[in-house]
């Protein structure tokens, strides 16, 4: 029997991860943010210089690459990278990469293995199709584009960084494209998911409707 597991898919600037990091705490549960893992890979692709259709040294460093974390702490062959992997750069060369297969496959089976006693909320965009079907609880976020790239926006401008609204609206739709039209497990609601739309909700509100699921399939 596969351990109680939470996936928490959407797409991204949707809240999944802080949504995902407060139910973690509140429950007692881990938060793995699968997202994290492929920004991950990227950087290592990037640093190793590393073309993405070199399929022998993509799989070597698929094979090898260590990636761990600490809490919210993110690190990459014992290095620390959390805010590393959270730059424009990154994130647009992570929606080009999480499309390879390979990387998919590796990421995919790294899930699996942790989150298989279980103890886990999950989030990414395949994790109720693909990684966890069996996961108790499957949620599916949603917001309007302009909704989630008016948070990213204010987040970015209460870290004191320069942004530009109408560059993250584009940045937003083109990544939401890549991500829901590759041919390996692209972003889609899981027919069992419960679908929550987000845009005119609070973060508390949001969390309030996951943790009644959760108390609701534990009874
Ligand atoms: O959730 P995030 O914004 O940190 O995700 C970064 C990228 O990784 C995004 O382009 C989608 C991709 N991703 C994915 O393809 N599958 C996942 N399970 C998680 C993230």
């Amino acid at each position: 029997m596969q351990g109680f597991n939470v996936a928490i898919d959407g797409t991204s600037g949707v809240g999944k991860s802080s949504a995902a990091d407060l139910l973690a705490d509140a429950n007692q549960m881990i938060h793995l943010d699968t997202g994290a893992m492929y920004r991950c890979v990227a950087l290592a692709m990037e640093e190793a210089g590393i073309d993405p259709e070199d399929e022998s040294e993509l799989q070597s460093l698929l094979d090898t690459m260590k990636i761990r974390f600490e809490g919210r702490r993110v690190f990459l062959n014992d290095r620390e990278v959390t805010t590393q992997i959270r730059t424009n750069r990154i994130s647009n060369l992570t929606s080009r990469i999480a499309a390879l297969p390979a990387v998919r496959a590796r990421m995919t089976g790294l899930q699996q293995q942790t989150t298989a006693a279980g103890g886990y909320i999950v989030d990414g965009r395949d994790i109720g199709t693909v990684v966890l079907p069996d996961a108790a609880i499957k949620i599916f976020l949603s917001a309007r584009p302009e909704a989630r790239a008016r948070r990213r926006y204010d987040e970015y401008r209460q870290k004191g960084i320069d942004a530009d609204y109408d560059r993250i609206l584009e940045d937003i739709r083109q990544r939401d494209w890549q991500d829901s039209h590759r041919s390996t497990a692209p972003l889609k609601k899981a027919e069992d998911a419960v679908e929550i739309d987000t845009s005119d909700l609070t973060l508390d509100q949001v969390v309030t409707a996951i943790q009644s699921l959760i108390d609701g399939a534990r009874k």
